[in-house]
């Protein structure tokens, strides 16, 4: 794989992982169950170890140096405030959607590295972040069930 291109997707990912952990930090304060909060901040933890790893990754491919291309932006990100304002089912399905995005994101990239014997260590914990996202999202979605589920039954 070229080496800009590579730069510029690991870029990419650091803004991923970036908004990740704004999107669950920033949240973590103005949940109530403790479950979720615990979630929430398991979660966080998660995707500042997946950031950590990109960044020291663009860090020994890039030098540190220079920025390739323009740093990824979120389409329809929700941040700051706006997130106070969201429903805690509205809150589940935001993670859904993020979560699903990022699986995509890391299917395409561990694609695109697959057949780079240079990148195999890298491709590796491509693929171990992938299942990371999925189980976020699976949490996410098996939540928002339990809570559809308890709204649906008659009182
Ligand atoms: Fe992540
Ligand atoms: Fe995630």
């Amino acid at each position: 794989m070229e080496r800009d291109k590579l730069v510029y997707k690991l870029k990419e990912f650091q803004a991923l992982e970036a908004y990740q952990v704004d999107l669950f930090q920033s949240q973590i304060k103005s949940l109530e169950d403790p479950h979720i909060k615990h979630a929430f901040e398991r979660f966080t933890v998660r995707e500042q170890e997946h950031e950590v790893f990109i960044k020291d990754q663009l860090y020994s491919f890039n030098g540190g140096t220079g920025i390739v291309g323009p740093a990824f932006k979120f389409a329809g990100m929700v941040t700051g405030k706006a997130l106070d304002l969201l429903s805690l089912k509205d809150r589940l399905k935001l993670g859904i959607a993020v979560e699903q995005k990022a699986v995509q994101m890391y299917h395409e990239f561990i694609e695109m590295t697959r057949h780079d014997p240079q990148l195999k260590e890298l491709n590796k914990y491509l693929s171990y972040f992938m299942i990371d996202e999925e189980l976020h999202q699976f949490w996410f979605k098996e939540h928002l069930a339990r809570i559809e589920n308890i709204e649906a039954q008659p009182h």
